[in-house]
């Protein structure tokens, strides 16, 4: 492992593992070959990279056959979950999120409310808080919530919603529950029935140190029955080549929420990843984490840093967001660190970072020492 890359704390953006590159191109190029081949073998091998990414995924979260799809990123495989359910489903009814979802979320369901006739209610953070408390959310969460969507990990203080208790609730409450599992999948365990959760959607770029463009959504089987995909075209059909304009009808399973011809580029550029991670040790990857996210919370407690991610191990993700001085503090920093071999990133004055497989705890070591002297 050179220095270079063991100063990369940048997990919660774009995951790196050693042969990250060169898998990258032999895939890009084994592709192009086939692509660019006068034959007719085209699809016949990009369909099966395209089975290989879902199963590869499939396996990390522990769903069964038929219930995971490629969307592009999360915000698209939100968009094709929701505008997929029954008309009369979300109308007059309430959508839950967290104030801290990722942004982009919200976005997507603050335009949808008007137009599919649902209330988006955004709970929101305690004063000076850096999350929004489960307890807060459940507060919020009655039987008008049709669908709550949870962020398992939050990508501005790395906390980790309780999703045992916030299930429970929600299926009590008669709610549809969704996940967005994309800042901690491949880093902590999860899996889509443990506990039942209706959807889940991530992409590949983080832990899982895919492509961009390679993300998944995954539906609880019995959901799927009562989707109808607005987004539909001759991959939502059973057999694609039934091209009788008057008989189109939905694939009895996930395959519903593919359209037309899917864009297969991002999951073939993903599927050696997914290979290498299966690959690994999954304790030693999060041992590792601990080991250095421990570090560094150490660290902001000595230098009187705060520290904006959950102290306990067991209610965060893999980063850590500390606190610095001011604004500016963290904006003069960040070069700082890149002047060192040193990869992290800031929102406002909140400093973000993410040791993962290549970040190795000397250069850990060094950005706390330049922390230091900044502090
Ligand atoms: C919690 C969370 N959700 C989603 C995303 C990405 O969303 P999208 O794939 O729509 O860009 C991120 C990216 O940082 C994230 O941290």
């Amino acid at each position: 492992m050179s220095s270079e890359n063991g100063g990369y704390f940048l997990y919660h953006s774009i995951g790196q593992y050693p042969a990250k590159s060169a898998d990258f191109a032999a895939a890009m190029s084994e592709f192009a070959s086939v692509w660019g081949r006068a034959d007719d073998d085209q699809w016949t091998y990009l369909l099966s990279r395209r089975a290989e990414f879902v199963d590869l995924w499939r396996r990390l979260i522990g769903a069964a056959e038929n219930t995971v799809t490629t969307c592009e990123n999360v915000t698209q495989g939100l968009h094709m979950l929701v505008t997929s359910l029954p008309d009369d489903y979300l109308r007059g009814r309430k959508v839950l999120v967290a104030a801290d979802c990722f942004p982009s979320n919200h976005f997507l369901l603050s335009g949808l409310q008007e137009r599919l006739g649902f209330k988006l209610e955004t709970v929101q953070l305690r004063q000076g808080a850096s999350w929004v408390e489960d307890e807060d959310m459940i507060a919020k969460w009655d039987r008008d919530v049709a669908l709550a969507l949870v962020t398992w990990v939050s990508s501005t203080s790395s906390r980790k919603a309780d999703m045992t208790t916030l299930a429970a609730h929600g299926r009590a409450m008669g709610s549809l529950v969704g996940v967005d599992i994309t800042q901690a999948a491949g880093l902590l365990p999860f899996a889509v029935d443990a506990p039942a959760v209706d959807f889940v959607l991530s992409t590949s770029l983080k832990w899982m140190c895919g492509a961009p463009g390679a993300g998944i959504l995954y539906v609880r089987p019995e959901l799927i029955d009562s989707c109808q995909p607005q987004l539909r075209g001759w991959f939502s059909q059973d057999d694609p080549f039934n091209w009788d304009i008057d008989r189109f009808a939905y694939a009895p399973d996930i395959r519903r929420f593919d359209n037309g011809t899917p864009g297969i580029v991002a999951a073939a550029a993903t599927v050696p990843a997914l290979h290498w991670h299966a690959e690994m040790d999954k304790a030693g990857l999060l041992a590792h984490n601990r080991a250095l996210t421990g570090k560094l919370i150490a660290a902001a407690d000595d230098l009187r840093l705060g520290l904006v991610t959950p102290r306990e191990e067991a209610q965060r993700g893999g980063s850590v967001m500390i606190k610095l001085r001011s604004v500016e503090a963290a904006r003069q920093l960040i070069p700082q660190l890149r002047r060192h071999q040193l990869y992290a990133d800031n929102r406002g004055a909140i400093l973000r970072l993410s040791p993962g497989h290549m970040t190795s705890a000397e250069a850990t070591d060094r950005l706390i020492g330049l922390l230091q002297d900044t502090a």
